[in-house]
């Protein structure tokens, strides 16, 4: 498809060493979601909420929503920015060229599309592949809680500044959220470059792979510590 296969030449250790706890000042309070409903939720519902979502004007643009796909019990909760042309049309996320290199990533660390779970900040495509808005990304969000809730996964990729920024409410450049271990609703975040800047900018491959490194080590710590306890 005209994407070279992503394999790493040189495995390099992470600058940063890994943190003893995860960092307390990007903790964030349980959504209020779960309060409103009396019944517990499911995937279905889920499902078919976002298929009829009307809470912000992209449902006017958008094709279909992309709910996310892969493995609803997956240990990894890969997340990304938003649907692009391709997303928009087939319904599904990261298919596009930037999709297809970040597939290629995950499997240079052992990690398949069918283990993992990916999915987006937004369900649905912004006009031209604009930035998200504050409102689209605090409905939005919402949907992206409830799939955490269900899924519950080990640990979070949060793929580019757009994802990063929404789930840790902050405004850090991305280059400072590397290799640190953050936290949504209690699951470990890792910050990794989008694949449509290492798309335009290749020399920054090796730090894309030295985030992966540190996310498969964080899990690994995190598997090794539950055994102990
Ligand atoms: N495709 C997606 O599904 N998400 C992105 O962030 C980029 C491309």
């Amino acid at each position: 498809m005209g994407i070279n296969v992503w394999i790493p030449r040189v495995i390099t250790p992470v600058e940063q060493p890994l943190p003893a706890a995860i960092e307390p000042e990007n903790q964030m309070i349980a959504s209020p979601i779960e309060d409103s409903q009396s019944s517990p939720d499911t995937w279905d519902n889920l499902k078919a909420e976002v298929q009829n979502c009307t809470l912000c004007g992209l449902c006017s643009t958008r094709t279909q929503t992309v709910f996310g796909a892969g493995n609803q019990h997956a240990d990894w909760l890969v997340i990304g920015e938003a649907p692009g042309e391709q997303e928009d049309k087939q319904g599904l996320p990261f298919v596009g060229v930037a999709g297809q290199l970040l597939t290629e990533m995950l499997r240079a660390i052992g990690l398949s599309r069918e283990q993992v779970f990916m999915a987006n900040i937004l369900k649905c495509r912004p006009p031209n592949n604009r930035d998200p808005h504050v409102d689209e990304i605090k409905h939005c969000k919402e949907y992206l809680q409830r799939q955490q809730q269900l899924i519950q996964p080990k640990i979070i990729l949060a793929v580019g500044r757009i994802a990063a920024h929404a789930l840790l409410e902050t405004n850090e450049p991305l280059a400072s959220l590397r290799g640190k271990v953050h936290s949504f609703n209690n699951t470990p975040v890792i910050v990794v470059y989008h694949p449509a800047y290492l798309l335009r900018s290749l020399p920054e491959k090796r730090k894309a792979w030295q985030d992966l490194q540190f996310a498969k080590h964080t899990v690994i710590t995190m598997e090794q510590q539950s055994c102990v306890d």
